[in-house]
């Protein structure tokens, strides 16, 4: 779309008032009016010698905001042709990602963030940022728009809650360790999925407790084993929507008959990553004493940092009372941003489920290409597919596979006891075409395998 010089001079009002020079003065307003989605991306601006006419200023001084904008990356710029509408960090707009000597990386299961939509949220942040000016700015719970704003998307989502119910953190890893310190003593048992989220085996490990693993197989979670299993269990965490690794999301009736009898942790990151069905139910409506913990990383960017707890006041006064041990709250800007994500009910868009979709078609597609005999079933949402090779390969596999320019996570690391060596995790979050390749190179490297090639890479940080 072609703007003309007039309506950019509407949009930019009276630019030429305030400090510092002309240049700067319209580089920084057209960026404001490109970050507030006024200029929309692809947009071509007009001419500077006709945008130079039209404003009154001269050319050197519409080049020069030109130059600007096109180094911070907010105008792409190609010869003989308008200046076009960008944002920082849009690969799209970038020289394309991926090239064929660049590793794929498939250990990290975290999409890249949505660029336009973050701009927006965070131009609104700044807006209300000064509110915060006039206090200290350590929050323990997190700051109330934010509280208010998660309880919403629960009370959206059917389940009755309120801000007090809501203790905000820097993510759900942050959530989980911060419940198991004053939830969890040494020696403890702790129900989990089987396989489940490393980091979860990791931190209950590492707080000294025992794990009781109860399977989460293709057809889901068994309430009855469960159940059995729950009435020797300290704790139980379950990843009931859009498990990782499986993308399984557990059936309203295991939900309504599990009543385990020990505390419960539910980690519902994933819950706004429903691609096939509608998004499940809060599992705290069927048990109203879950603890749960979610947060945006995966529905709109990890690196936003913001999670958060929902459960009774008095079990959020404990973890509060213990928090200043690690942290003393999470940064204002991203929760003000996260509040305004979540406030215009922007963490499950259609276009990011639309574009997974696609991927993950994409993903099993190339599976069957160029992997025949791995069996990966597809999930009803998440961002993940647990695939099964016919063999115990998965370790030596994820060793060898950055040989051949792809990295993964290796099946054992979801489990305890040495389980699931012949599967692998493979994240659905990148580009099709980049996920044929690391397919490809995925086939190359089990070729490798069973010509006898052992590979020296020890296991790739995973998320
Ligand atoms: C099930 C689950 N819980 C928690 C996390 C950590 O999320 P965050 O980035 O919000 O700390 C992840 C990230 O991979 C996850 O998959």
């Amino acid at each position: 779309m072609k703007i003309s010089s007039h309506a950019v001079a509407r949009m930019l009002g009276a630019w030429q008032q305030g400090p510092g020079p002309a240049h700067q003065r319209l580089s920084d307003k057209l960026r404001l009016l490109i970050l507030d989605g006024r200029l929309s991306l692809g947009a071509a601006l007009p001419s500077e010698r006709d945008l130079a006419t039209v404003l009154g200023t001269s050319r050197t001084t519409v080049g020069t905001a030109f130059r600007t904008l096109v180094e911070g990356g907010y105008l792409a710029t190609r010869a003989r042709t308008r200046a076009t509408v960008r944002l920082p960090g849009d690969t799209a707009a970038d020289a394309p990602a991926g090239t064929d000597t660049e590793t794929i990386d498939l250990s990290f299961a975290a999409p890249s963030a949505p660029v336009e939509v973050l701009h927006a949220a965070f131009a609104t942040a700044l807006e209300q940022l000064p509110r915060h000016f006039e206090r200290h700015g350590y929050d323990r719970y997190g700051i109330a728009e934010l509280r208010e704003a998660v309880a919403r998307w629960y009370r959206r989502r059917g389940l009755p809650t309120g801000p007090d119910q809501i203790l905000i953190t820097s993510g759900a890893q942050h959530a989980l360790a911060l419940l198991t310190r004053v939830l969890l003593s040494p020696r403890d048992q702790v129900l989990i999925d089987h396989p489940t989220y490393p980091h979860a085996i990791t931190t209950f490990t590492q707080a000294r407790a025992r794990l009781l693993p109860v399977a989460v197989t293709c057809s889901g979670w068994d309430a009855e084993q469960l159940r059995a299993v729950g009435r020797s269990a300290d704790l139980a965490y379950l990843i009931p929507d859009f498990h990782n690794p499986t993308g399984m999301c557990m059936s309203t009736s295991v939900r309504e008959r599990l009543g385990l009898a020990c505390p419960t942790i539910v980690d519902e990151t994933m819950a706004d990553l429903a691609l096939d069905a509608p998004a499940p139910e809060p599992f705290a409506l069927h048990m109203p004493a879950a603890v749960s913990i979610g947060s945006v990383s995966k529905s709109i960017w990890g690196g936003l940092r913001i999670g958060w707890i929902r459960a009774r006041p008095p079990l959020l006064e404990r973890v509060e009372r213990s928090r200043p041990t690690t942290d003393l709250g999470t940064p204002v800007v991203e929760q003000l941003a996260t509040a305004a994500l979540l406030n215009e009910d922007l963490t499950g868009r259609p276009e990011t489920l639309h574009r997974l979709r696609g991927r993950r078609d994409a993903l099993r597609q190339a599976l069957a290409e160029h992997l025949p005999d791995v069996h990966a079933p597809r999930p009803p949402g998440g961002i993940t597919l647990w695939a099964t090779f016919p063999g115990p390969i998965s370790s030596r596999l994820a060793a060898v596979a950055p040989d051949h320019g792809v990295t993964i996570a290796a099946g054992p690391r979801f489990g305890i006891g040495g389980a699931f060596e012949r599967n692998i995790r493979l994240p659905y979050t990148l580009p099709p075409d980049q996920l044929a390749r690391a397919v490809r190179r995925l086939a190359r490297a089990e070729q490798a395998l069973a010509r006898g090639a052992t590979g020296t890479h020890v296991p790739a940080p995973i998320a």
